[in-house]
């Protein structure tokens, strides 16, 4: 028996989660736990809610809420999710919870008593105008290595480097565009640097994907020491008395939520030292899912936190040993976005749908080697032709027959003598076997295709053997027996190996066969070894329904009108530019901006030259609309501002922004908004 501890990225309590991250890091983590108690392993399975850090008082501060209210929120609003779609956590933790500050502060401790924290005093950018040091989310730039224009204050959308803020170049306010200065500050930084080596020769024995590693070896080589507190009011205070005021950064407490949750779910089945086994046994095999985007945090970051807190330690903890670490997947060809009205409603998704159709669905498609996509068309296909059609075809179409030309009872299995009886068994033990390795490794995908086609390999039998002829000769009742059995088997071995991903499914489908054991407790080996007792008495029941074309055509209807695509054949619209990321999207900084007098340039037809009031300050633009409105019935009217776009010269006039507007034919119409104030966002 292995001993074997899960978990998934610990998901920011800042929005909702949607397909787009279930498909992501938890539904493989989920069925991995899943599959590993199966093999009677013992298995705890932790996520929890990740709710410090500046995006969280950013979103907050938008909502009108203290951070505090706002995480409260979303942890159960994802909590409730993660129950509704079958999640088997062992617990569901939060980092707001006053243990795991306790843990981190403990930890910090430690690395700093054994010289890992260093004391800097450092120039940050600070912004005159708003009177405070900005967090690197407030802040935008130049690439310090690809030039990228809109460089993030942390890492750069377009090359992906990582570094900090002050590398940027010509650093900026996001939220107000001005220039920042550099002004003198004090923090904490930890010596990842004094790690490199013993990460590089840590590392050598993974088999991670090569993308994982190679990323993974790119970081070590490049480590740095790094700053891992803020100037912030929202975080886990640094426990040191001179200083007050400033907090942990987010990603070096969040990956502590991994212990920390241990120690909560401890407490919450009263065995409070229990969590030690699973962090602090070298035995333990620590598996953890996630993301793409969070690759060198559970690569090499906290794998590095750890070394150091490992460092003269009687009981080290386990470091990562699996890192399967999964793409993106978006919807109907782009990334999900709630605030862009591009996502699924959930709430109305669930009252027609199973959960187990969106996990078969997830996982058929899992973006294990590439970004994937929500795609309603194929997530009808795979619900009838294969759930349906497949699946739930062969096990009614069995247990029907059964109850109604054979009594309806299970008949006693017997060893196969006949060629294509041992064909079948083969045939079954092969799929199953390879369904082991497929879960063992992390393949969604393939554990999912081998459920149909191990139904598949049912079906034909049944084809085979021809029940029906047989049924209307009174002598073949031993041959029925005899078929029917063996056709048991095949069901029985199908709710098995698709228990991990359709669980509800799979438990119903095993007492259809008489059991009243719950599957999931089960053995694997148990399971496929012993034959379904004589005499238990089947109840057919249909497993699945079918999703009609109508419906879903609805369904895509609603992205429809956004989506030029749809609409081929409407030559107006042109071909769509190719796709980006959700996180290029948020580097478009776009605002209600008030038109505050629009007068015509000289010697052009085509422009005009704009003044807008952006709520905290004042642009100048110029505009190619002269020919479609009048100057005077612009003033007053609240446009769409596109706010960081570099300024550049038209007509020898400076031009600092873009007034976004829609052009149909040759007309060109402006949106204008109504009750928002000038300088909203708009995302
Ligand atoms: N909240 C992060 C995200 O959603 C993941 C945090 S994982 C942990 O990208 F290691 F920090 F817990
Ligand atoms: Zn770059």
């Amino acid at each position: 028996m292995e001993r074997i501890l899960i978990t998934s990225a610990l998901p920011y309590a800042n929005g909702p989660l949607h397909f787009g991250h279930i498909a992501g890091a938890y539904l493989p983590g989920d069925c991995y736990a899943r599959f590993q108690r199966l093999q009677q392993n013992e298995v705890l399975y932790l996520c929890g809610s990740d709710e410090y850090g500046v995006a969280i008082t950013l979103s907050a501060e938008m909502a009108g809420k203290t951070p505090q209210e706002h995480v409260d929120h979303y942890h159960e609003i994802n909590k409730a999710l993660f129950e509704k779609m079958e999640f088997s956590f062992d617990h569901y933790s939060r980092t707001t919870w006053p243990g795991h500050t306790k843990v981190v502060q403990e930890l910090f401790i430690d690395l700093w008593k054994k010289g890992y924290i260093e004391e800097r005093e450092e120039m940050q950018l600070f912004s005159e105008k708003e009177n405070r040091f900005l967090a690197d989310r407030y802040v935008l730039g130049i690439c310090p290595k690809c030039g990228y224009e809109s460089a993030r204050g942390d890492e750069c959308v377009k090359c992906g480097a990582s570094y900090e803020a002050i590398d940027l170049k010509n650093p900026r306010s996001k939220l107000t565009d001005t220039p920042l200065v550099l002004k003198k500050t004090e923090h904490l930084y930890l010596r990842f640097d004094k790690f490199k080596e013993k990460l590089l020769f840590w590392i050598q024995g993974k088999k991670w994907k090569p993308n994982v590693m190679q990323f993974a070896k790119h970081y070590i080589e490049e480590l740095k020491p790094r700053a891992i507190t803020r100037d912030l009011q929202w975080g886990i205070p640094v426990p040191l008395p001179r200083f007050k005021g400033k907090v942990f950064y987010v990603w070096f407490d969040a990956p502590i939520g991994y212990i920390s949750a241990a120690k909560e779910w401890g407490e919450k089945i009263k065995r409070p030292e229990d969590w030690k086994k699973f962090w602090l046994d070298s035995d333990t095999k620590l598996v953890q899912f996630i993301g793409k985007d969070n690759i060198p945090f559970h690569a090499v970051f906290f794998p590095a936190t750890l070394m150091g807190v490992n460092e003269g330690r009687e009981e080290p903890f386990v470091l990562v040993d699996e890192l399967p670490a999964n793409e993106f997947l978006n919807l109907e060809g782009r990334q999900f976005s709630k605030s862009e009205g591009w996502y699924i409603d959930l709430e109305d998704f669930f009252c027609k749908y199973s959960p187990d159709q969106i996990r078969y669905y997830l996982a058929a498609g899992a973006p294990e080697h590439g970004d994937s996509e929500f795609s309603w068309k194929e997530f009808q296909i795979r619900c009838n032709s294969e759930l349906l059609a497949k699946y739930g075809n062969f096990v009614n179409r069995t247990l029907v027959f059964l109850t109604k030309e054979c009594g309806g009872k299970t008949p006693r299995y017997e060893l196969p003598t006949s060629s294509e009886d041992k064909d079948f068994l083969h045939a079954i033990t092969a799929v199953v076997n390879e369904a082991y390795l497929a879960y063992a490794n992390f393949s969604l995908r393939k554990a999912a295709s081998l459920i149909m086609e191990l139904a598949a390999v049912g079906n034909s039998y049944f084809d085979l053997q021809k029940p029906w002829v047989l049924a209307k000769d009174p002598g073949t009742k031993k041959e029925l027996a005899r078929i029917f059995a063996n056709l048991l088997e095949c069901i029985k071995t199908l709710a098995l190996i698709s228990s991990p991903i359709i669980p509800m499914t799979a438990q119903t489908v095993w007492e259809q066969l008489g059991n009243t054991s719950q599957l999931a407790k089960e053995s694997w080996k148990c399971i496929l070894t012993t034959p379904i007792p004589a005499g238990q008495v089947v109840k057919p029941q249909l497993l699945f329904k079918k999703i009609e074309d109508e419906e879903v055509e609805k369904e895509i209807a609603k992205f429809s009108p956004k989506n030029p695509v749809a609409n081929p054949g409407d030559s107006v619209v042109s071909t769509l530019k190719s796709e980006i990321t959700f996180d290029q999207f948020q580097t478009l900084d776009l605002r209600v901006a008030t038109i505050l007098s629009a007068t015509s340039i000289p010697k052009s037809k085509r422009l005009l030259l704009i003044e807008l009031d952006l709520g905290f300050e004042k642009r100048k633009v110029v505009s190619g609309i002269a020919e479609y409105y009048n100057p005077q019935e612009l003033i007053g009217k609240k446009v769409i501002f596109v706010a960081n776009l570099k300024p550049t010269k038209i007509m020898g006039v400076e031009s600092r922004g873009m007034i976004l507007a829609a052009s149909f034919d040759k007309e060109v119409e402006l949106p204008f908004l109504q009750n928002v104030q000038p300088g909203s966002i708009i995302s």
